[in-house]
């Protein structure tokens, strides 16, 4: 009987709750009973192996080996005779004839991690096993055969290996039959407290002392982190945390002396090549631009909520079509919401009374000068404005250089 995902978490002490984890769990659960060749997709440190340890044991095979090799670890000269074995003879040093894995695994599993590494001339041997189950040692020319289940895992983007010529298009459709992508722990912020919790337990069980915890403020530094070693980074961070720290409840500072990348948030942060003007004239631009989408936000809301009226459907909010105007004399503008494309939805009616109207007219002004030109004009205009011409200050305002401030008047003519 095909087990639940909840019962495949707890045997194989599988953390989390995201469901994409779960979507990855579902798939690689429904394919282990098969003899399909599977591609386990992923950052380094999402849990790659552990996934193809599942799936191995959740298979017909459990019986019989499973063995995880690392193609990226294996010297190129020596990976054909590693994985298919070689004869007595075969090249220097080969003293004695070899068994390679997919001898030796016979009825099992071959997990092979980093696959993108492999070399072509393995890639071409590996085919071969996949469709056929045949083999060659290296310096024999007898044709073997052999019965293993693959499993292969990637960090990097095969695809992009294949468009480079790195990697053989053919052997990409072979073992690509079944993707499963793990997430990243950036896609799933909501399992890291919960990793963090088991960690800190499990070594706090096996050296028996009591386990750390976090305040909250460190919790958010760790949720907030990119994590890009994914669980790893964040098991061994909790091992260092557990036997580093003297206290057992750890604040921001606790963690950023052990960790001090950990304060570099995933938030996306402006780069300013070479502190180009340019570029920091439009990071200040989108910040002015958000600031006046959330301004209209607010209206829309506040408008609602005076109105008595209920807020439109957040489907209906992403239809392209124009919304046709009514326009009836005397009575209050009827604005119609289309709904969405070709559906017989109810078409929502939001009713504008004239005083509100000017402010749907400033907004369609705003909509109107979008363009940057006319926004870096406008935000000049509006510094010079505020610092009464002073050049030299609306120049810090507005983050950019006199001199730049100089030639963006003369531009927009605002002299
Ligand atoms: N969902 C999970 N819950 C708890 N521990 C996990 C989970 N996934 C992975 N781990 C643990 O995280 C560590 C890394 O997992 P694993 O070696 O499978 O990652 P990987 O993707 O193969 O990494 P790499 O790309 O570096 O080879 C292991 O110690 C594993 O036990
Ligand atoms: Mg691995």
């Amino acid at each position: 009987m095909t087990p639940s995902i909840q019962e495949v978490k707890r045997r194989f002490g599988i953390i989390g709750r995201s469901p994409l984890l779960d979507h990855a769990l579902e798939t690689a659960i429904r394919v282990a009973d098969s003899d399909l060749t599977v591609l386990i997709k992923g950052e380094s440190g999402v849990g790659k192996e552990v996934f193809s340890r599942v799936i191995h044991q959740l298979s017909p095979r459990k019986h019989h080996p499973f063995i995880a090799v690392n193609c990226g670890a294996i010297p190129v000269g020596t990976i054909n005779s590693e994985l298919f074995g070689h004869e007595k003879g075969a090249f220097t040093g080969a003293t004695a004839e070899r068994k390679g894995y997919f001898e030796t695994v016979d009825g099992g599993t071959i997990f092979l991690d980093e696959i993108s590494e492999m070399p072509l001339d393995t890639q071409a041997f590996l085919l071969r096993v996949l469709e056929n189950g045949e083999f060659i040692r290296v310096g024999s020319s007898v044709v073997r055969k052999t019965n293993v289940r693959v499993i292969a895992a990637a960090n990097v983007d095969l695809l992009e290996r294949v468009r480079q010529g790195k990697f053989r298009r053919d052997l990409y459709y072979r073992i690509s039959i079944v993707p499963i992508h793990i997430p990243a722990l950036k896609e799933r912020r909501e399992d890291i407290l919960l990793l963090f919790r088991k960690f800190a337990a499990d070594f706090a069980e096996r050296y028996r002392m009591t386990p750390v915890q976090l305040d909250e403020e460190a919790q958010n530094l760790l949720v907030n982190y990119s994590w890009p070693g994914n669980i790893r980074e964040l098991k061994n961070f909790a091992e260092q945390l557990s036997v580093l720290s003297e206290k057992r409840l750890l604040g921001r500072e606790d963690l950023i002396k052990v960790k001090p990348e950990i304060v570099r948030t995933n938030m996306p942060v402006p780069v300013f090549e070479n502190g180009s003007p340019e570029n920091e004239m439009l990071y200040k631009i989108l910040l002015e631009l958000q600031k006046d989408v959330n301004q209209l936000k607010r209206l829309v809301v506040e408008l609602v909520k005076s109105n008595n009226l209920r807020m439109p459907d957040a489907d209906l909010l992403h239809t392209e079509d124009v919304a046709p105007n009514i326009s009836l004399p005397g009575a209050p503008h009827i604005e119609v919401l289309p709904s969405s494309a070709a559906t017989s939805e109810p078409v929502v009616a939001k009713v504008v009374t004239p005083d509100m109207r000017a402010e749907y007219q400033k907004a369609e002004i705003v909509e109107e000068s979008l363009s940057l030109e006319d926004m870096e004009r406008e935000l000049i205009a509006k510094a010079l404005e505020k610092h009464r011409g002073r050049r030299r200050d609306a120049a810090r305002d507005l983050g950019i250089s006199e001199r730049t401030l100089y030639r963006k008047i003369k531009q927009y003519g605002l002299d």
